[in-house]
């Protein structure tokens, strides 16, 4: 059981989808980092349902800081974010059927069916809001240090967004507020359509996020275990659907000669960068100074209209299962800022292992 992820910056999750509240716990944070409740409020905004093609659930997310944050500034000791749940329909569910794709049946093998299993629990994508409120902080102080970090839906229901520009900050600019979250207007139209198009069908589509980190110092990284991959795919594979990642070319790699896979080295005013970006800004598992690049693959939401086949914990019966509740139809929209969030947060992580904790404190 492992509910805390890091080695300088803590990051501590707690609470079932249906339980009272949801919240995180945020350790080792420097003292002095600037704390905006609107920014916060403005990265939650992104991760509720909106829209069609996405759950009927009203998330507000009101959220209270208990500890840590003294006058808009962390203090630097353990910093508490609570989450309160207002609105579960635990009627929607019948936690003894299990939802096939989903982690009732993982769950229940794991803690023995002591575990809350309505609403997803522990599992459920309602964590994931507590991971953005701290992951804020984490990306405002990022920020406050030229390091830049946005996502793009590339790749969903057969359509593709453009890949991002030669001036990506250009890029993580545009996308900052937008609710479907990719860099040409009609691949997004396109999108949305293929989503509600499932949507009608009483199903889901999965699809592919990419980021990109810019402003990263060249030298971060922790080879052997504490790669910057290995610190990313960490977070990344922590979040609920995610089932891939790739950094660079990624399996790409497997079509490439060494000619074309290398990047040649090239000076830009006296600074070492490299004329090409195949290896996403890592080499070694330490960033090169390039941006950073990879792509996480989504699953389909795995909760769908249509019967499905299943087994009752109850009666240990074969039954079928049509799930009836509030899901969205895709979660990309969503996951986005999730993804944002906890690349904030080993970053920061990185850092504070490479140049201290007061590293993202500017006024240090
Ligand atoms: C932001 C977010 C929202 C999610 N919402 C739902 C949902 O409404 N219904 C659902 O069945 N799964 C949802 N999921 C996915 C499940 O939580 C996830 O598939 C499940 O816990 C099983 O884990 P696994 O897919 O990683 O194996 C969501 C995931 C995220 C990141």
């Amino acid at each position: 059981m492992k509910n805390t992820f890091g080695n300088s910056l803590l990051v501590t999750l707690f609470g079932e989808s249906h339980g009272k509240m949801v919240g995180g716990l945020l350790d080792g944070i420097a003292p002095g980092i600037p704390v905006d409740e609107d920014f916060i409020a403005h990265k939650l905004s992104l991760r509720r349902p909106f829209g069609p093609g996405e759950s009927a659930r009203v998330e507000t997310d009101d959220f209270s800081i208990v500890s840590g944050v003294k006058d808009g500034r962390t203090t630097g000791t353990p910093l508490c974010i609570l989450i309160p749940n207002r609105d579960q329909h635990s009627e929607d569910y019948d936690p003894d059927l299990l939802r096939p794709g989903h982690a009732d049946y993982t769950g229940y093998c794991k803690y023995h069916g002591f575990e809350d299993r309505v609403g997803g629990g522990h599992f459920s994508g309602r964590l994931t809001a507590p991971l953005v409120a701290l992951g804020a902080i984490a990306t405002y102080a990022l920020r406050e240090n030229g390091i830049f970090i946005g996502s793009h839906i590339s790749y969903l229901g057969g359509v593709s967004d453009r890949e991002f520009s030669q001036n990506p900050l250009e890029d993580i600019e545009l996308l900052e507020d937008l609710r479907f979250p990719t860099l040409d207007e009609e691949a997004g139209d396109a999108m949305q359509n293929e989503i509600l198009d499932a949507r009608s069908r009483d199903d889901s589509l999965g699809g592919i996020l990419e980021t990109v980190v810019t402003g990263l110092p060249a030298g971060v990284g922790e080879p052997w275990f504490d790669s910057v991959e290995s610190v990313l795919s960490h977070l990344l594979f922590s979040i609920p659907a995610v089932k891939g990642v790739e950094f660079g070319e990624g399996f790409g790699f497997a079509d490439l000669p060494g000619s074309e896979a290398n990047d040649a080295f090239c000076l830009s005013n006296r600074k070492i960068l490299t004329e090409t970006n195949h290896n996403g800004g890592i080499n070694g598992g330490i960033t090169n100074g390039m941006p950073v690049l990879f792509r996480t693959v989504f699953k389909p939401t795995p909760s769908i209209g249509q019967e499905q086949n299943t087994v009752n914990l109850r009666t240990g019966r074969e039954e079928t299962i049509t799930i009836s509740g509030r899901h969205d139809a895709c979660i990309l929209p969503r996951a986005r800022v999730v993804v944002d969030s906890v690349v904030s947060l080993g970053l920061c992580d990185l850092l504070a292992v490479r140049y201290g904790t007061d590293f993202l404190n500017p006024e240090e």
